[in-house]
């Protein structure tokens, strides 16, 4: 499998700190200093599976086909307007595909894993173009008057097209059962014989285990990887990491010994944009002509499970 297209969308609204100064007890400063963000972009009048459709669109048209040449969809997403119909059935029929579809949510690693089911299916010969969507809006999840979540987040949608190739190099996926430190509990229509408690909760997060947790095991991903390939750490061209808070690239750079050079980011832009935040940054290199034939990119994510997904792709684009 290689990647031969990308795109992105993101909402027009732009909220900066200063303007969440105006109704939660923040400031500018602690949100630099904790998490680097400064704005991030929020969904306002836009519909997330427009934005997704749009992304599509643009990954489908740098790939140079069309979407009658899209043998299957996967799309990343944790929260949306449906519960169903997924959205890839909902971007199918926006972009005017007629392939199977299918939705996967493995919180902010769910790019990842989408990619690694991707080149399964590439592989085994069941499909020859993919369209792989991550789609998040992560700020409908957060209570906004929690100032320790909702500053964090940002919305977006972010695609590639794969195709067959050989610039998928190796992947890992791991999980573990732990959810106490970040969940989202969404109440559930009534019926007259539910008996037991129910209960909702929106976003919650224990930052400090996630944060440690976060740079443990993305760090212990990069090194396996890194090893399988036989490769060093500056054999990579870019880290395209999870953009959950920069800090968290700042410690990985800091275990691998490499400076920030090796480590774009747009978190400071975006926010964290959940299982999008990957496809988004990758888009960006892509569109300024960062991503050059051969460069070796090791993508890395992390999220609510706990999940983890870390991939070496080589750019053949
Ligand atoms: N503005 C001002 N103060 C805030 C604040 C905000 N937005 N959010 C929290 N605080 C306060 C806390 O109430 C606490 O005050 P106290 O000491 O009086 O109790 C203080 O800041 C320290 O809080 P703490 O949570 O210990 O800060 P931290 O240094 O761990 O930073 C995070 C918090 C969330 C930025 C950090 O833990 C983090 O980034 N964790 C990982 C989050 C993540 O990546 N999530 C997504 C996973 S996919």
């Amino acid at each position: 499998m290689r990647i031969v297209g990308t795109g992105r969308v993101h909402p027009s609204k732009v909220v900066t700190n200063h303007m969440l100064e105006q109704f939660l007890d923040t400031s500018d400063e602690w949100i630099k200093e904790r998490t680097g963000i400064t704005e991030r972009r929020l969904i306002s009048s836009e519909r997330l599976e427009d934005m997704a459709s749009e992304a599509s669109r643009l990954a489908i048209e740098d790939a140079g086909l069309s979407a009658s040449d899209i043998d299957y969809i996967i799309c990343s997403n944790v929260i949306n307007e449906y519960i169903t119909p997924g959205l890839s059935c909902i971007i199918q029929g926006n972009i005017g595909a007629k392939c199977a579809c299918v939705d996967v949510n493995a919180a902010c690693s769910g790019f990842i894993y989408a990619l690694d089911m991707a080149d399964d299916r590439i592989k085994s010969g069941k499909a020859k173009n993919i369209l792989v969507v991550a789609a998040e809006e992560p700020t409908r999840m957060v209570d906004w008057s929690d100032r320790a979540t909702c500053v964090l987040f940002g919305d977006g949608a972010g695609a590639v097209v794969v195709s067959e190739g050989d610039g998928f190099m190796a992947s890992r996926l791991t999980t573990q059962s732990k959810t106490d430190c970040l969940y989202y509990q969404r109440k559930l229509e009534p019926t007259p014989y539910i008996t037991k408690e129910e209960h909702f909760s929106a976003l919650y997060m224990n930052g400090r285990d996630v944060f440690k947790t976060a740079v443990l095991s993305s760090s212990r991903d990069i090194k396996t990887l890194l090893d399988s390939c036989g490769l060093q750490p500056s054999d990579i061209k870019y880290y395209v990491l999870h953009q959950a808070n920069m800090r968290i690239v700042e410690a990985i750079a800091h275990y691998l010994k490499l400076d920030m050079s090796f480590f774009p980011h747009n978190v400071e832009r975006c926010g964290n944009t959940s299982s999008a935040s990957i496809p988004l940054l990758l888009d960006e290199l892509n569109r300024e002509g960062k991503l050059q034939r051969g460069d070796k990119l090791l993508f890395s994510a992390f999220g609510a499970g706990f999940t983890t997904g870390a991939c070496i792709i080589e750019w053949t684009k």
